[in-house]
């Protein structure tokens, strides 16, 4: 049964960037499209000692940043703010909590949203706890990072669990609230074509990139230290290989989705000391330049010498049955060529070819998630001419662009899913504990390899693919990446 709407949506970490640019547009967008509960009131809450109008220019601000024109009609807009108010809060004192709790002035049918430092969880949620915000009808959603490594992510979550149980604990992955990683799962158990394929005897190997032209955005104090492993691999890549390779779930509840997912991370081959150097590749950006721009290195903008990766490749294997012996490359780093998130499933060559010389590319299936949203198949096709050496073949492209196919369907921000969701009660685009730390045990494993070989980064120009060494860990297997 479908758990009841919110009728309280409390915000921490209300004046900071994730909600300026992410959750304040994306309430207003649900609100505009009537799909928020007609009586939800927004509690923002954050340290800065703003009233509620002030709270509420901020958030006008925020929409006047992130919402077009023509969306953010004045009576819509009004509606919106109304809807919010604001409350200051010291997370280390509970009357704040208490402040808090009065002006919520309910118990039940509330989502809590933390988007704070991961320092003020353990006193926040002690503060919620005390405050009466944690009973039976309050669901607490979390942004990463949740932990820097197993152990780190356990004592958060042994927190959490204090005082919110799994089936009201919200771990957000932004990447599941894409629509495009949603299409995978459509794409996937939606089709009757891919499934008879989707395995070692059909598939030769698979790819997953994100690769971005940004470079530290100002973040210093999270990124150097956390690193390109941490920040994208533990979460975000890894997510996308679980849906990859994961078995059909019986359906699209939480418990089957989250259940095979959880298998897969756990059926990761374990990378430690004596395979990291063979299967992953750490690199960091020197100075280049980004579609003609030039750019500084990292260390240029951290303003010291920095051994943390911006760019890693790895080499993974999924030990199960059905993915036997087929290489999972995975790549991601700051001040690439383009930015890009994709994957390519290269299916296996045709046993045997009828057409003499004539070359046969295997068949490839490329699910583009952004920026453009595409799912191409490449396909050999005869090429049309008379010719009397044989038959001439040519690889052709089928295209779902889905740009185009549902051209009049306005795109969502992942947030928009997410919240929605959070509201409505549904986990299943949410991470559970033990897929949480089923990728941590695989993470630290390989930050052991790496700190046993002293395995520094390898220097990159900004503006390339990364180093050349990425390059070799698949053309070693006679792979190329798909640039
Ligand atoms: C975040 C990382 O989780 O994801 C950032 O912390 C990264 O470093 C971002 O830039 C990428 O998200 P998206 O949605 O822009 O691909």
């Amino acid at each position: 049964m479908p758990a009841a709407p919110c009728t309280h949506l409390i915000l921490f970490g209300a004046t900071g960037d994730l909600a300026r640019r992410m959750l304040i547009p994306s309430l207003y967008a649900l609100d505009v499209d009537g799909l928020l509960p007609s009586t939800l009131k927004i509690v923002a809450t954050a340290r800065s000692g703003h009233d509620t109008e002030a709270y509420r220019a901020v958030a006008f601000d925020a929409l006047a940043q992130a919402i077009d024109g023509e969306r953010r009609p004045e009576a819509k807009i009004t509606r919106f703010l109304e809807r919010i108010t604001y409350v200051p809060l010291d997370a280390n004192q509970h009357k704040s909590f208490t402040a808090l709790a009065d002006a919520v002035a309910a118990t039940d049918h509330i989502a809590i949203f933390l988007s704070t430092a991961p320092s003020l969880f353990g006193p926040t949620i002690a503060g919620l706890a005390h405050a009466g915000l944690a009973g039976p009808g309050v669901r607490l959603a979390l942004e990463k990072p949740l932990g820097h490594d197993l152990a780190s992510s356990r004592a958060i979550n042994d927190a959490v669990a204090v005082a919110y149980p799994e089936d009201r604990t919200f771990r957000i992955d932004h990447y599941l609230g894409k629509e495009t990683v949603q299409n995978l799962i459509a794409l996937r158990f939606g089709n009757a074509l891919f499934e008879p394929l989707w395995n070692a005897r059909g598939i030769e190997h698979v790819q997953i990139t994100i690769s971005e032209t940004v470079g530290l955005e100002g973040r210093v104090d999270y990124y150097d230290g956390v690193g390109a492993l941490r920040d994208m691999v533990q979460n975000h890549m890894l997510q996308l290989l679980a849906l990859v390779a994961m078995e059909p779930p019986a359906s699209f509840d939480p418990t089957s989705v989250r259940d095979e997912k959880v298998k897969v991370l756990r059926s990761l081959r374990p990378i430690g000391a004596a395979e990291a150097g063979h299967c992953t590749v750490r690199g960091q950006y020197g100075a280049g330049a980004i579609h003609g721009q030039p750019v500084p290195g990292y260390a240029e903008e951290l303003g010291r010498a920095s051994d943390n990766e911006t760019f890693v490749a790895i080499k993974a294997h999924v030990d199960n049955w059905r993915w036997q012996g087929v290489p999972f490359y995975l790549r991601t780093g700051k001040r690439l060529t383009d930015r890009r998130s994709e994957i390519l499933v290269q299916f296996r060559a045709v046993p045997h070819s009828i057409f003499g010389h004539a070359p046969l590319a295997p068949n490839r299936l490329l699910i583009a998630l952004q920026p453009d949203e595409n799912v191409r198949m490449t396909m050999m096709a005869k090429q049309p001419g008379l010719d009397r050496e044989g038959m001439r073949l040519r690889e052709v492209p089928l295209d779902i662009g889905l740009a185009n196919a549902f051209a009049d369907v306005r795109r969502r921000i992942a947030y928009e899913r997410l919240l929605l969701d959070l509201l409505d009660g549904k986990q299943t685009l949410f991470v559970r504990r033990d897929e949480v730390e089923a990728q941590w045990t695989w993470i630290d494993r390989i930050r052991e390899g790496w700190a046993a070989h002293a395995q520094a980064p390898k220097s990159y120009g900004a503006g390339s693919w990364g180093p050349s060494a990425a390059i070799a860990l698949t053309e070693r297997d006679g792979v190329s990446w798909h640039d």
